[in-house]
């Protein structure tokens, strides 16, 4: 969580920063702050709320020129939302400035011994205390900065991504990492500094991004120096070529983000599977797979691990993966997994689903599985995020920026990567035909243009959305493949539009959540023609003698569910285990104009944040 921005260079810094923050609030956006120095003076402007609350502030507050400036946009986790505890935080001398994403959790004990030494603090945070202890370190070490930051970091426990500057010696940034993304773009005798590379890549295509446990002094003309935190060893860092672009991190022509990603999917679902499924030759190319294929082969069993909505595409891919290459598979919440004292044996693989690739639980079940010698295959979108790195291969979903904090061509990617897997160990186990194995192939390549069928739904969506917008409560139901695309639909439904939903295995209905059912209540049922149509059409059957309404999300062509729904959202018809590729389209749509709707912020829904890089 948080956005951290800098730059050190030539140009003038506010712009690049304020924008820089603009493109990394989906990682937080209750608070935000910059700080600018001009060779003269320290300008810091803090303020509750959005970036364009900080831009409003700052522009009639100070003046922003100045050639370094760092900025924060903040999700809270130490002390609420206000100005005073916005970064950044400033040392009591008022020489160093300090931004913070992460926890530093002994910062308690840090605040006991700084006060007794007689520092002040302001706010409730804990990056107030770190740069505290940077300049209690300068002041008794009598060393410089970049040596302060790793003795003070040595004293830390915690996660950081942090960038800091003595405003006494302004020609360089301090910046180090622990559990925390950290990039720094390289640019033409200039340096950018952000959590990822949305900031500065309309100015440098050169990224280095440091390594967990490692810091870097960033120095006006002289270049960036990284060495350990722990040991401080040197190290010769990587610069990375970036493949984004301008127009993958803007919403072109679109209201919003969310909604330019749900009409992206077809494209991002090709880029996905481009180089991989070779549906006429029967191959499917998967380096990470093609080097481990024994080791999937002989796997006792795959755990997957996840968050959210990756923790939704590991459930479809459960279901997959059995059916298809019969290889038992558990799918655990991150968060559950790491702390439950899980078996987990060597002859186990581990799939790490993570659209960020920085998601902490993710990250910590990794880190558990691999102690107990598991053997950990990360499943992400962001290149080089730090899950693609912890893990012992992998593949990446290349579905291109995902900046609506709803989740939804990641959840559809992760599904085609992850079909691709489970059909490649089916064909290497011979548990499916030949016949099945490759008319699942060429179904695949239909599903690009058939969610584009599915898309062209929108008007009616946006219809079935006025109708329902004011519902206080939604069920979501589904069997089979689509049991996880109700929970996923219930999920994207609650966190924009904050209506209350659930998902369920149409079946488990009888086992209690038939008693909400009345005429206040809309169930979402997805009933395509494939699988347990009639067992869900008698579903149906029971919720409207129950005066439930029903949205049924059907096979086109469907007249059974037709006749008893209150509307039917139809979807192109599919094999059964790709059916959650289409019928997660309309309940992501429902639910992005239910919000709009009701006046939601789509975009950045409240209280949530797109990388959970805190447990
Ligand atoms: O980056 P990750 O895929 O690891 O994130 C996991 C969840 O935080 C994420 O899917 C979250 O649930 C989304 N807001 C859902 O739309």
């Amino acid at each position: 969580m948080c956005g951290i921005v800098g730059y050190i260079g030539h140009r003038e810094a506010y712009p690049i920063v304020l924008k820089g923050l603009q493109r990394l609030e989906y990682r937080g956006y209750d608070s935000a702050g910059i700080a600018l120095y001009d060779e003269k003076e320290l300008k810091v402007s803090k303020t509750k709320g959005k970036v364009a609350d900080l831009k409003a502030k700052m522009e009639s507050e100070v003046d922003t020129s100045g050639t370094l400036g760092i900025g924060h946009t903040r999700w809270a986790t130490h002390g609420v939302p206000n100005d005073v505890n916005s970064h950044p935080h400033i040392s009591n001398s008022g020489n160093l400035v300090v931004i913070h994403n992460g926890i530093i959790e002994n910062y308690e004990s840090l605040k006991k011994e700084l006060t007794k030494r007689g520092y002040k603090f302001e706010s409730d945070t804990d990056t107030e205390v770190l740069v505290n202890l940077i300049e209690d370190v300068i002041l008794k070490e009598k060393v410089k900065l970049g040596k302060a930051v790793q003795i003070a970091l040595n004293q830390t426990v915690g996660a950081y991504a942090i960038a800091v500057f003595d405003k006494s010696k302004p020609n360089e940034i301090v910046v180090a990492r622990l559990g925390s993304p950290l990039a720094i773009g390289v640019g033409d005798d200039e340096y950018f500094i952000a959590s990822d590379a949305s900031p500065f890549i309309e100015f440098t295509n050169n990224a280095i991004y440091l390594e967990d446990g490692e810091m870097a002094v960033v120095r006006r003309h002289k270049g960036v120096k990284v060495r350990k935190i722990f040991d401080d060893s040197l190290v010769d860092p990587y610069i990375h070529e970036l493949q984004l672009n301008l127009e993958q991190i803007e919403k072109n022509n679109f209201d919003h983000f969310m909604l330019k990603e749900i009409y992206e999917q077809p494209s991002a679902i090709k880029d996905t599977y481009r180089g991989r499924l070779h549906a006429e030759e029967g191959i499917i190319r998967m380096a990470g797979i093609d080097d481990n294929l024994e080791r999937f082969l002989n796997a006792r069993r795959i755990v997957i691990v996840a968050c959210g909505t990756s923790w939704h595409a590991g459930l479809v891919a459960e279901y997959i993966f059995e059916d298809l290459a019969r290889i038992p598979v558990e799918v655990e919440y991150a968060s559950e997994f790491r702390y439950r004292n899980p078996i987990i044996n060597s002859d186990d693989i581990v799939i790490a689903i993570s659209q960020s690739g920085e998601t902490a639980d993710t990250m910590a079940a990794i880190k558990l599985a691999k102690e107990k010698g598991a053997f950990v295959f990360g499943v992400c979108n962001v290149v080089g995020s730090s899950i693609s790195r912890e893990a012992n291969a992998g593949a990446y979903t290349h579905a291109g920026p995902e900046i609506g904090v709803a989740s939804t061509k990641a959840f559809t990617t992760q599904i085609t990567v992850l079909t691709l897997i489970a059909l490649k160990l089916a064909k290497a186990k011979g548990t499916i035909s030949n016949t099945d194995y490759h008319m699942h192939l060429q179904e695949l390549e239909t599903i690009p243009q058939k969610i584009e069928i599915a898309l062209e739904e929108n008007d009616h969506i946006k219809e079935v959305a006025f109708k329902y917008k004011d519902a206080r409560n939604c069920l979501y139901l589904g069997r089979g493949f689509n049991f996880p695309v109700a929970l996923e639909g219930a999920l994207k439904l609650k966190e924009i539009s904050y209506i209350h939903a659930e998902g369920y295995p149409a079946a488990e209905m009888k086992h209690g959540p038939i008693a909400l059912i009345d005429e206040e209540m809309p169930v979402v049922v997805i009933a395509t023609r494939k699988g347990h149509y009639e067992k869900v059409v008698s579903n149906i059957q029971e919720i409207k003698s129950r005066q439930g309404k029903i949205i049924g999300i059907v096979t086109e062509g469907d007249t059974s569910v037709r006749d008893l729904a209150d509307y039917v959202i139809e979807v192109p018809d599919t094999i059964e285990a790709l059916t959650p590729l289409l019928t997660t389209i309309p309940l992501q749509l429902l639910s992005y104009h239910i919000a709009v709707m009701l006046g939601k912020n789509v975009d950045q829904p409240r209280n949530l944040a797109k990388s959970v890089t805190v447990e």
